[in-house]
């Protein structure tokens, strides 16, 4: 059992690790100086939606694996290994906002009392942990010993713990062995399939790739992954677009594509773009690294082009359907998160959307089971429910953003009989072309002639 302190614990990666280390036995102190939802977690709910989450939060609670404060000295003095999962937000240039983690190595630099593994989660660009190293060694003693660990993470929001139970891999970047065998003995029960409580996404069977790497290679990984995952969204949008030029049908073309090995099916569907706190963002702080190193990342820089455009292919198909004006025209939005299975509307392009649209003069009514209060939070002045058929009722067009199954699930016909007939266009390929043809609607499917 290792004790564990998580600096960002109510942030969505600080909470799903720190939740995570609880039920592998380790003992964790949770840190956030957000006071309110430090406050809710206390008593078992969060902030943040996860399938499964609270249930297991609860459990843990009970057993006093994990608790959760708004002092950072207590996760100091708790801890032989302190995970920062602060928020690395853009700034204006493109290049992260490392305020929050300076700031944390500044108070360690203060405090800090014995040999400590600090361990970064948060995506930082390559020299920020030598950074933090550098900001430590400023005051420490030899006897106040730490090193600073990358340990990058790879969670999808919705899918959070399955991430982290099942990961696909760990990559700890160190060239401490001390520090390397603090780490090793963290994941040891993840990697021998052995929890505290039960928890449905460990598969004991499971063979999870351990990757001991350096600290750049570490850092890299984790830019790449993404890199890489941005761009086949705006690969895979870029072929959309021509398919639809010259007539193709674009969900047979991902089939296609997908049954090649090298290539696969997954994470090759097109849409209104790549939105999110993390891709848009870490591949902007990965051309900012490349452009200070005297490297022209040209491609990277076409991706992001790419996922600015396709807001423009969904704005243009609206008012294609609803001819010259938008005015006082009624278009449902389903899906206000920036994808399905989250309450999380961070860089949501279809906010963004949202408001090109109502720019214009039109009706908004936005449709989401998980993100109402957060969708109106930030965008005051949208009309949001979490009931479909409100949402669909007297719209003029209606526009599916993300593939929620509800909304491939619909019934048009029931619709129909209750006098809604709206223009429908389906970004992501989730409608039944079948269906909505019986029934007489008329639709666009994007990347698809029909
Ligand atoms: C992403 C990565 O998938 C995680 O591995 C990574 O850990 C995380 O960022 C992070 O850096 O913290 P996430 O942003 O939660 O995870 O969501 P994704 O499932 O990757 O989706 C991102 C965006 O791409 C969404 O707007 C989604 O709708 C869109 N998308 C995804 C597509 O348009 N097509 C696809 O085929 C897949």
């Amino acid at each position: 059992m290792t004790k564990i302190g998580v600096i960002g614990g109510a942030g969505y990666v600080g909470l799903v690790t720190g939740v995570g280390f609880a039920a592998l036995g380790h003992r964790v102190t949770s840190m956030d100086l957000d006071a309110s939802r430090i406050d809710m977690l206390r008593k078992g709910s969060s902030a943040v939606y996860e399938d499964g989450l609270e249930r297991i939060l609860r459990q843990l609670i009970g057993l006093d694996q994990i608790s959760f404060t708004d002092d950072q000295s207590q996760t100091l003095i708790n801890s032989d290994a302190l995970f920062i999962a602060v928020g690395t937000p853009s700034l204006a240039d493109g290049a992260a906002d490392l305020s929050a983690i300076i700031a944390v190595a500044e108070w360690l630099r203060d405090e800090i009392q014995k040999y400590t593994v600090i361990v970064v989660k948060s995506t930082v660009p390559v020299g920020t942990i030598r950074v933090i190293a550098e900001i430590l060694s400023q005051k420490l003693t030899e006897s106040e010993d730490f090193d600073v660990v990358s340990n990058p993470e790879f969670l999808r929001e919705g899918s959070g713990l399955i991430d982290f139970f099942a990961p696909s891999r760990i990559i700890v970047g160190s060239a401490s062995e001390r520090a390397l065998a603090v780490l090793r003995n963290i994941y040891k029960p993840l990697l021998e399939g052995k929890t505290v409580v039960d928890v449905p996404w460990l598969d004991s069977d499971q063979e999870i790739p351990y990757v001991e790497t350096d600290v750049v290679s570490a850092q890299l990984t984790k830019y790449a992954a993404n890199a890489f995952l941005a761009s086949r969204i705006s690969f895979i949008n870029e072929i959309a677009g021509i398919s639809e030029k010259v007539g193709g049908n674009i969900g047979d073309i991902v089939f296609g594509l997908g049954l090649d090995p090298r290539i696969g099916p997954s994470y090759l569907k097109p849409g209104i773009g790549f939105g999110g706190p993390c891709l848009d963002k870490d591949l902007r702080a990965l051309i900012t690294i490349a452009g200070e190193n005297s490297f022209d990342p040209v491609m990277f820089e076409g991706v992001l082009q790419r996922n600015e455009l396709q807001l423009r292919e969904v704005t243009n198909k609206i008012t294609s359907a609803l001819g010259s004006s938008l005015y006082k025209k009624k278009i449902a939005l389903l899906g206000l998160a920036f994808k399905e299975g989250t309450n999380d509307v961070r860089e949501s392009l279809s906010i963004r959307l949202y408001k090109t649209l109502r720019d214009q003069g039109a009706s908004i009514a936005g449709h989401d089971f998980l993100a109402v209060r957060e969708a109106i939070e930030i965008a005051p002045g949208l009309e949001a429910s979490s009931d479909l058929e409100a949402t669909l009722n007297g719209a003029d067009v209606v526009v599916a953003l993300n593939a929620e199954p509800a909304y491939s699930s619909l019934d048009w016909s029931r619709l129909i009989s209750q006098g809604c007939s709206p223009y429908v266009i389906d970004t992501r390929g989730i409608l039944d072309a079948g269906v909505l043809s019986a029934c007489g609607i008329t639709f666009d499917v994007l990347g698809s002639t029909i």
